[in-house]
C-alpha cells in the first residue's frame, strides 16, 4: 500500500536534518495542510486585533483562518469574548459582515438567534423537547494582552499568562492597551503560509530584497547590530524605555506554543524611527518621552510578531486561505489620542511597512514556486537564519 501523506511528513520530521530547511512536502500537501491547520492554527494563539476595535458592547469583527471563522465581540458586561461563526443548527455561517455592531447575531439560514455571550436565545418550532443552552455557539478561547486580543479555537490553550508576566513590566512604558489602528492592509500571496512565516522571521534575504528596510534597519548586518547597540541602550532609557531582552523561547518555553520573545535592537544614525526620512511619524506611545531611534522585536506565541518603534506598532499575520494561498496581513497602530491629519499621515506612516511587504509578496512567490519543483531539496540554513530551526522544532512539536 502507498503511505499517505501524513505518513511521508512523519518520516520527513524524523528524519529531518537540523540547520536544513523543510521538505517541499510540508509546502505541497493538501493532507500536510488541513493537518497545520487542525494541529497548529486551531491548538495555537492567534492575535487578532486590539481591545480599541471593539470599545463599545456590541462591537464586532470576524477574524477568518483557512476553514474557519471566528467572531470576536464585546459583549454586554463589557467582556472581549469569541464565538465560532457557526450555526449550531445546521453549520451556516451565522454572521456575515467583517465588523460592526449587533444586539444579536441571528443565523441568516434560519433565524436561530444568539445573544453576544454565545448563547441560544431561541430555535423556531423547534418543539417542547427543544434546550436551547444545548446549543449555543462553540466558545473560542480569548487572552488579551496590554489590550493586543489573542484567540484560541482549542479548549486548552497553550498556557501563556507566566510568560506574559514576565513580559509586562518590559512593554508597560509603551502603554499598548491605549492605541490606534491607523492603518490594516492584507497582501495576498500564492505561497504556503509556512513560507510567508519563515521570511519574515529571518533578515538574510534583507539585504538583497529590501532596499529600503536595509536603509534603516541594521538587523540585516550582525555587526551593525551590536555596533550601534550601546548607544540605542542609552537613549531608550533617556526616554524611558529600558533595554531589556526576553528569551522564552525554544527549550526556555513554559510549553509548545508559550513562547514569549522582546528584543529591541538599533535603526541606523540619523533614523528616529521606521521612515523614509528618519523623521518621527506619530506622537510617542505611551509613557515615553521621544523617540529613540530603536526598534522592538515582540513575538507571542508561535504565529504573532509585532514590531514597536518609539511612535508606532506594526502587528503581522500570515493567515493560511489555503495550501499555496496566504494573506499577508499588516495592522499599524499609534498612540490612542493621535489623530490622522494632525499627528499622524496614514501615507507616510505606512510606507515602509507597505513597500516592504511588496517586496516580501514578490520573494515568498517565487520561493514558493521553486518548492514546487520536483527536484527542489532543502539546502543548509545559513547562520542568519538562526530563528528557522526554532521555528521548525515548534511546529513539529504541534504538529
Ligand atoms: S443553519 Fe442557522 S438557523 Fe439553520
Ligand atoms: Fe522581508
Amino acid at each position: 500500500m502507498p503511505k499517505d501523506d501524513l505518513q511521508v511528513m512523519r518520516e520527513l520530521m524524523e528524519n529531518h536534518r537540523e540547520g536544513f530547511a523543510l521538505d517541499r512536502h510540508f509546502y505541497t500537501s493538501e493532507a500536510v495542510y488541513d493537518h497545520d491547520i487542525k494541529m497548529f492554527w486551531n491548538r495555537n494563539w492567534i492575535w487578532v486585533g486590539h481591545v480599541s476595535q471593539v470599545p463599545e458592547p456590541g462591537n464586532y469583527f470576524l477574524f477568518d483562518y483557512g476553514p474557519e471563522s471566528v467572531i470576536v465581540v464585546r459583549d454586554r458586561e463589557g467582556e472581549v469574548r469569541a464565538h465560532l461563526n457557526v450555526c449550531r443548527h445546521r453549520g451556516s455561517r451565522v454572521c456575515l459582515e467583517k465588523q460592526g455592531t449587533a444586539r444579536v447575531f441571528s443565523c441568516p439560514y434560519h433565524a436561530w438567534t444568539f445573544g453576544l455571550d454565545g448563547k441560544l436565545r431561541g430555535g423556531r418550532a423547534m418543539g417542547p423537547d427543544f434546550d436551547p443552552s444545548d446549543y449555543g455557539l462553540f466558545p473560542v478561547q480569548v487572552q488579551i494582552f496590554q489590550g493586543l486580543i489573542f484567540i484560541c479555537a482549542d479548549e486548552n490553550p497553550p498556557p501563556l499568562a507566566d510568560s506574559l508576566d514576565r513580559l509586562a513590566p518590559l512593554s508597560a512604558p509603551m502603554g499598548l492597551e491605549n492605541l490606534k489602528l491607523a492603518h490594516e492592509a492584507s497582501y495576498p500571496v500564492p505561497a504556503n503560509w509556512k513560507l510567508a512565516l519563515e521570511n519574515y522571521l529571518e533578515c538574510y534575504h534583507c539585504a538583497p530584497s529590501h532596499q529600503d528596510y536595509s536603509r534603516s534597519h541594521s538587523l540585516k548586518d550582525p555587526a551593525d547590530v551590536e555596533k550601534y547597540g550601546a548607544d540605542l541602550r542609552e537613549r531608550s532609557a533617556s526616554i524611558g524605555l529600558p533595554v531589556e531582552e526576553l528569551d522564552l523561547t525554544g527549550p526556555n518555553a513554559q510549553a509548545p506554543g508559550s513562547d514569549v520573545y522582546w528584543r529591541r535592537y538599533p535603526l541606523f544614525p540619523g533614523y528616529q524611527t521606521g521612515s523614509k526620512d528618519g523623521e518621527p511619524l506619530a506622537p510617542p506611545l505611551g509613557a515615553l518621552s521621544g523617540h529613540d531611534g530603536g526598534a522592538t522585536d515582540l513575538a507571542i506565541g508561535t504565529l504573532n510578531y509585532f514590531l514597536i518603534y518609539a511612535d508606532h506598532l506594526v502587528g503581522y499575520r500570515f493567515v493560511p486561505r489555503g495550501l499555496q494561498e496566504t494573506d499577508i496581513q499588516i495592522a499599524w497602530y499609534v498612540r490612542g489620542d493621535a489623530e490622522e491629519g494632525r499627528d499622524y499621515d496614514k501615507e507616510v506612516l505606512t510606507w515602509l511597512w507597505h513597500v516592504t511587504s511588496l517586496d516580501d509578496e514578490r520573494i515568498i512567490r517565487h520561493n514558493q514556486e521553486g518548492v514546487n519543483s520536483h527536484r527542489f531539496a532543502p539546502g543548509p540554513l545559513s547562520e542568519m537564519e538562526w530563528s528557522l530551526p526554532g521555528f521548525y522544532r515548534s511546529y513539529f512539536n504541534m504538529i
